[in-house]
């Protein structure tokens, strides 16, 4: 495949940066986005050129390492996808495809595709954790969980921290990673002792972290690669008012 690339490049955080063309040709429909990224960066460095910078690890869909925009949708084109399990055999021989980082306030760009998604750790910080006292690991079965809370629990835990969902949202919110990190601890017996505190502390740590509120456009969802629920910010809503109100469960 032949295509043209044009990708955002920026040399660091105070660089006003700028969109570049590349023709990057005799690309293999089976490369990965990021393998045909190795190609085009390989050819640029032996031209003497910088190579274009860009997040990754596991190349397998599940470190949340990976991210960028691919003709302005978080991922790219194939739904519930990450970037690096996307393959250039769903783009069309002689395409245009424009690169950019993640645009969001509270993600800044650190260079070219890479941005600064440490905003993440402090809502984590927050909250996203049990106090348990530590020892051998418990029996699998000392603490019952009803299968239907168990199956929910995993589904919020799917979250890889990517965070499309805030790229994708006109208003830069972290909502959906934060419901699934707050749902995730909340419907698990060990998550009760801290449900409230921890969900207090999550949203004021979004806040802070310069996150902007959600409106329910539901972007989110739709670029979520894990396919988080948007059911789950209604979870997060709820525990939010109990919480703050110190109603009792
Ligand atoms: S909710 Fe989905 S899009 Fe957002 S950080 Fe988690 S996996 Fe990524
Ligand atoms: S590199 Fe790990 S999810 Fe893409």
């Amino acid at each position: 495949m032949d295509i043209k690339l044009r990708v955002w490049r920026q040399a660091g955080p105070a660089d006003k940066g700028r969109m570049v063309t590349y023709e990057v040709k005799d690309i293999s429909p089976d490369a990965s986005f990021l393998e045909m990224l190795d190609v085009l960066n390989e050819r640029l460095i032996l031209a003497g050129d910088e190579p274009i910078a860009f997040d990754h690890d596991c190349r397998e869909g599940i470190c949340g390492m990976c991210g960028m925009m691919i003709n302005g949708v978080a991922h790219g084109p194939l739904k519930a996808t990450t970037t690096c399990q996307l393959h250039m055999r769903h783009f069309s021989d002689g395409d245009t495809i424009d690169v950019e980082p993640w645009r969001a306030a509270a993600f800044p760009v650190v260079r070219d595709l890479v941005v600064d998604r440490s905003a993440f750790d402090s809502i984590i910080q927050a909250g996203g954790y049990i106090t348990a006292p530590t020892g051998a690991a418990p029996d699998a079965h000392a603490t019952p969980v009803p299968k239907v809370d168990a199956d929910a629990a995993f589904e919020a835990a799917t979250c890889i921290g990517c965070g499309a969902c805030v790229a994708a949202c006109p208003n830069g919110s972290a909502m959906l990673f934060t419901a699934a990190k707050v749902g995730h601890l909340g419907l698990l017996p060990q998550g009760q002792p801290e449900r409230d505190s921890r969900v207090l502390g999550m949203v004021a740590a979004q806040d802070e972290a310069g996150f902007g509120g959600c409106t329910n456009a539901g972007e989110c969802t739709t670029v979520c690669p894990k396919g988080i629920p948007l059911t789950l910010i209604g979870r997060l809503n709820s525990d939010y008012r109990r919480a703050s109100t110190g109603r009792r469960r």
